[in-house]
């Protein structure tokens, strides 16, 4: 077993890294307390009903899965089954499954009662390697991404590499996304372990050294008022794609990985990283319409009178923070992601 320590202040919580710990689940939480489990309908029943039968004063809830569950429709059913359930403020969510859940749960147990516990357990990739740490919790306004959310810490984050046993290989990969991403931002050695041919067996240590790097910048920077916003590397333009597609027809991960492309400064770089998409089939849409993506990459969070914040990498591993007018984001965009 691992165990990575997350040290915010008031915020200090374990992540346990370990095979086979969703069925054991005593190790690392009251299983006797009343529980409200998040999940949704494609998580398999193998991982699902285990946690239930071991969390014995338990609830499953299961909502639809993908983006579209992060909606206030969604969340409104879930606080309303909450009640339903007479859930208190010293009560438990424990959010099974991906960053959906993750990121609804989470905001979910921020706002019920204004605030109660909650435990993570990832099921994807994505989850896994990213978005269960840091805190971040958020559902979308229409299309628009995690427009509407909370900082929320959860208690504990309880990682099973088995349960990606059960996980299609796009999502594995669209996950591995943000580890890519990881390592072309801060750690060179974990995006070269993408340039070998078996990067899959390396799947442990991927999310191990991920996490590691997530763990360093929301230290430092919990609130995003610098340094995490390296974080976001990939994203801006990746959200505007993602959004320009209704958050259907591509995957979040997906997305990032056509918006990382717009801001590599060494052509070297995007020969290698285009070598990893090919690799692990990724695809590159050049097909959108440019000013809709811009409309929607105004949208963003990070935007303060006309100017944006993005991230560029200038070699792997290494990043920095630029702001820049929107109107040259429009121009970064319409210059596509193959031209620089
Ligand atoms: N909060 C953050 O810091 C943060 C960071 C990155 C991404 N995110 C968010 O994460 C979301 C994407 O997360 P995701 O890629 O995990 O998507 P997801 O939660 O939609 O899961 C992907 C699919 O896999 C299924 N699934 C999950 N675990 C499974 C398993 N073990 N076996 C079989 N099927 C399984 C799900 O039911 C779903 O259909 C996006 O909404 C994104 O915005 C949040």
């Amino acid at each position: 077993m691992k165990k990575i320590h997350i040290n915010i202040p008031n915020n200090e919580y374990d992540i346990i890294l370990k095979r086979g710990a969703i069925h054991q689940l005593a190790n690392h939480l009251d299983t006797s307390r009343k529980i409200f489990i998040l999940t949704d309908t494609n998580i398999p029943d193998v991982w699902v009903n285990s946690v239930s039968n071991q969390c014995t004063n338990s609830i499953i809830y299961k909502v639809t899965p993908g983006e579209e569950s992060k909606s206030f429709q969604t969340y409104e059913q879930v606080l309303k089954a909450m009640l339903a359930f007479h859930m208190s403020r010293k009560d438990l969510l424990i959010a099974l499954g991906g960053g959906v859940i993750g990121d609804l749960g989470g905001f979910v147990s921020a706002s019920y009662m204004r605030g109660i516990d909650f435990i993570s357990i990832p099921t994807t990739t994505l989850s896994q390697i990213d978005s269960s740490i840091g805190g971040k919790t958020a559902i979308n306004v229409g299309d628009v991404k995690n427009i509407v959310g909370a900082f929320h810490h959860p208690k504990k984050v309880i990682i099973d590499f088995d349960t990606l046993s059960t996980l299609s290989t796009r999502h594995v990969n669209n996950g591995l996304v943000e580890a890519i991403k990881a390592g072309l931002i801060h750690d060179a050695s974990l995006f070269k372990l993408f340039e070998q041919e078996n990067y899959i067996d390396q799947l442990e240590t991927i999310i191990y050294k991920s996490l590691m790097m997530k763990k360093r910048i929301v230290e430092l920077d919990e609130k995003e008022n610098g340094l995490r916003k390296t974080l976001n590397f990939g994203h801006t333009i990746g959200h505007g794609i993602e959004a320009y597609y209704h958050l259907e027809k591509y995957l979040h991960g997906e997305c990032v990985a056509m918006g990382m492309l717009f801001f590599l400064e060494d052509e070297t770089i995007k020969q290698r990283l285009m070598q990893i998409y090919i690799h692990m089939q990724i695809e590159i849409d050049t097909t959108y319409d440019t000013n809709k993506v811009y409309e929607l990459c105004t949208m963003d969070k990070k935007t303060h009178k006309d100017m944006i914040s993005i991230v560029r990498v200038n070699e792997v591993g290494s990043s920095y923070i630029q702001d820049i007018k929107m109107i040259d984001l429009k121009a970064i965009i319409e210059g596509g992601s193959h031209e620089k």
